[in-house]
């Protein structure tokens, strides 16, 4: 059995005194939940968020992480500072690093090795553009992707990791994957892992979803066998709609 996951991905929302009514507001309704409840926060509110997150059941996570340990990398940060702040995961290779900031399945990989070596628990995003699935192309896409972040990682190490799987084309625009659709690509992702890593791996490696899931569509896409949780970006804003998502990923 996997332990569900859900996580909000904030990406540039939210300074740090907006920190404070969120958790006030989050907090009660999430208290009992049955899955890892993780929220992905801007640099500047990871340490509001970990003080303010202590004695609850809510992890708080960072949404990127250098690849080295330290140096000249004029606007980056390092797994060292992320962890002195207080995050335990962190979100590596989302869709919009990649399309926005460069971000390659070469970086990916020497992000996620970082992220490993210094006890980061990594969530790393793959999905296909709506293009490449309309072309055909979505397992290759996706299994570029996965193959490119585990280049590499060990078996003891890639059981660490959790993916996302997230539809670019459902990113922020309302058009979720149907159930059928993410279940379907998560369950090849899985396949893939299987491929990399053995059966056992794969079995156990948790998977989300992420891409326009909300408060109305979490049952069904949590109802498929192969999805393990989701990566929330707009409904992790409001703390009653992820509070919603959270209380259904049993
Ligand atoms: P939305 O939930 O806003 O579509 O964002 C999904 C996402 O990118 C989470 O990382």
């Amino acid at each position: 059995m996997r332990k569900p996951i859900i996580a909000g991905n904030w990406k540039m929302n939210k300074t740090a005194s907006e920190c404070a009514e969120f958790v006030s507001k989050l907090a009660p309704q999430v208290k009992d939940a049955t899955c890892d409840v993780v929220l992905c926060v801007p640099f500047t509110d990871i340490a509001t968020m970990s003080a303010l997150t202590e004695k609850t059941n809510i992890k708080v996570g960072a949404q990127n992480v250098a690849w080295a340990d330290s140096g000249a990398f004029t606007g980056e940060i390092s797994a060292a500072m992320l962890k002195e702040a207080g995050a335990e995961y962190v979100i590596i290779g989302h869709s919009e690093r990649r399309q926005y900031f460069g971000e390659t399945d070469k970086s990916v990989n020497m992000r996620l090795v970082q992220a490993l070596k210094n006890g980061l628990k990594p969530i790393v995003c793959v999905g296909e553009t709506l293009d490449e699935r309309e072309g055909g192309k979505t397992e290759l896409v996706n299994k570029t992707q996965v193959e490119g972040a585990f280049s590499g990682i060990s078996a003891e190490d890639a059981a660490k990791v959790v993916i996302a799987y997230e539809p670019v084309w459902a990113i922020g625009t309302g058009r979720t994957a149907t159930d059928e659709q993410a279940n379907e690509t998560i369950g090849y992702i899985r396949s893939v892992v299987k491929l990399l890593y053995g059966k056992k791996i794969a079995d156990g490696m948790r998977i989300q979803y992420g891409g326009s899931m909300n408060a109305k569509n979490v049952a069904g896409l949590m109802a498929q066998t192969e999805i393990d949780g989701g990566l929330i970006g707009g409904a992790s804003l409001k703390p009653d709609d992820f509070a919603i998502i959270v209380n259904t990923a049993k």
